[in-house]
């Protein structure tokens, strides 16, 4: 299993912060944002990692984390010269990829408490996304399940959302993900979308979504960074309790 993760972008919710850095090195209380996702692909076990950038501010993600010897993994670096969709990490990807099984994670994704490993590790084929509830589906690709919690349908920020269940930043898929996004064309807003990827295992009936209850933050309001960064420093300080 091979790791990407994304973390170009432009990150223009968060101006004028980032104006001089990206989003994805910004503190969430005591680290770099970017350690978090990091994190979540490492406690999967997982060793090989690309992380996408924009050309700016590129060298500062060099400096931070190096070749990935300091975290016990390797680090491979592509710089995503225009921030042309989700689904495009795949296709820049594809040569790191190598025909291997792939997990994605966005860079500004925060999990907290949650533990995907045995999902990422017992992953065999198809695609595995994940939801949770959330209380304004109409901002994330929202799914709707069917009597036996089967998925109906995968839709992207949908006026008239028809659950609760947005989709998260943390995507896993075998290797043809890389063939089929390099073949999608954009979507209305220019952007190539992640959403037509899940669409492409789910029509083949190959689509997993796992739901979870927990922390989950996109790191990308002036909000939701400081909310989440609010929640990490009452998670050190109980830790710290403990000790
Ligand atoms: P977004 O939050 O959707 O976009 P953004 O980071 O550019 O922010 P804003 O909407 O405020 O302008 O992106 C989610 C994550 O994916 C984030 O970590 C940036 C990354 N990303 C890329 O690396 N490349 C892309 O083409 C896009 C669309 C996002």
């Amino acid at each position: 299993m091979k790791g990407i993760i994304l973390a170009g972008g432009r990150a223009t919710r968060l101006r004028p912060l980032t104006l001089v850095t990206s989003k994805q090195l910004l503190p969430v209380y005591n680290k770099p944002m970017i350690f978090y996702p990091l994190q979540t692909l490492i406690d999967a076990g997982i060793k090989d990692i690309l992380i996408i950038i924009a050309p700016d501010y590129s060298g500062q993600f060099l400096n931070l984390l190096g070749d990935g010897s300091e975290f016990g993994v390797h680090f491979s670096y592509i710089v995503q010269k225009e921030p042309r969709g989700l689904a495009e990490a795949f296709s820049l990807g594809e040569d790191f990829v190598d025909g291997d099984d792939v997990t994605m994670i966005l860079g500004d994704n925060i999990f907290l408490g949650q533990d995907f490993s045995q999902d990422i590790k017992n992953f065999k084929k198809g695609g595995m996304i994940f939801a949770t509830k959330v209380p304004d589906p109409e901002r994330y690709g929202v799914v709707e399940f069917g009597e036996n919690n089967e998925v109906l349908s995968i839709e992207e920020k949908p006026v008239a959302p028809k659950s609760n269940y947005a989709i998260v930043g943390l995507y896993t898929f075998d290797h043809r993900v890389c063939q089929v996004a390099k073949n999608l064309t954009p979507s209305a807003r220019g952007e190539v979308e992640i959403t037509d990827l899940h669409k492409f295992y789910l029509n083949k009936g190959e689509l997993k979504v796992n739901t979870f209850e927990g922390t989950w933050e996109d790191a990308g309001t002036f909000e939701s960074l400081l909310r989440v960064s609010n929640e990490v420093a009452e998670m050190e300080k109980l830790t710290d309790s403990k000790k």
